[in-house]
């Protein structure tokens, strides 16, 4: 589908990163005129995919995020989440609800939450190179613009 805009950050898998990561994507998103719901919801979307990479993806070590936010044609809006860690042997399994390898902190909602709170979900991952997630959302044409 055709980018009509982008933005790509890049930054280290520490987790003050994880606040600023959300937020410009809701700076980029801003220029669709979403909701506050809409925002919200991408906001906490971009947030689960961007707390896995920094906790999941490098478990030992700090390492590289890429993080791309896309304006497509349709009003629609496409984020990537990429990084270049220790990747899931099964992701089927790993996007069940309540699926989790993490301590008891971690209650294995993200991948679940990223869903309902999207409208796709894509998660392509190789083990011992790296998992990226890419999620879209369309944002709803406001009346009178
Ligand atoms: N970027 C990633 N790199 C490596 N493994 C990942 C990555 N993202 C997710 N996973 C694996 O998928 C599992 C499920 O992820 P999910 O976000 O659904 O739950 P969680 O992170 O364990 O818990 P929660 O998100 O509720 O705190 C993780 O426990 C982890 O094993
Ligand atoms: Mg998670």
């Amino acid at each position: 589908m055709k980018k009509e805009n982008y933005v790509s950050l890049e930054f280290p898998s520490r987790s003050a990163n994880e606040s600023f990561a959300r937020a410009a994507a809701a700076c980029f998103a801003a220029q669709l005129d979403p909701t506050l719901e809409e925002v919200n919801d991408v906001k906490t979307a971009v947030s689960e995919a961007v707390t896995n990479a920094i906790v999941h993806a490098y478990p030992d070590r700090i390492g590289k995020i890429v993080m791309r936010v896309a304006l497509l044609e349709g009003h629609a809006l496409e984020i990537v989440v990429k990084d270049w860690g220790v990747g899931i042997e099964d992701v089927e399994k790993a996007r069940e609800p309540l699926f989790t390898t993490g301590n008891q902190e971690r209650a294995g909602m993200g991948f679940t939450i990223m869903e309902s709170f999207m409208d796709t979900l894509k998660v392509r991952s190789v083990p011992g190179k790296g998992t990226t997630v890419t999620m879209r959302r369309k944002i709803a044409r406001r009346a009178g613009r």
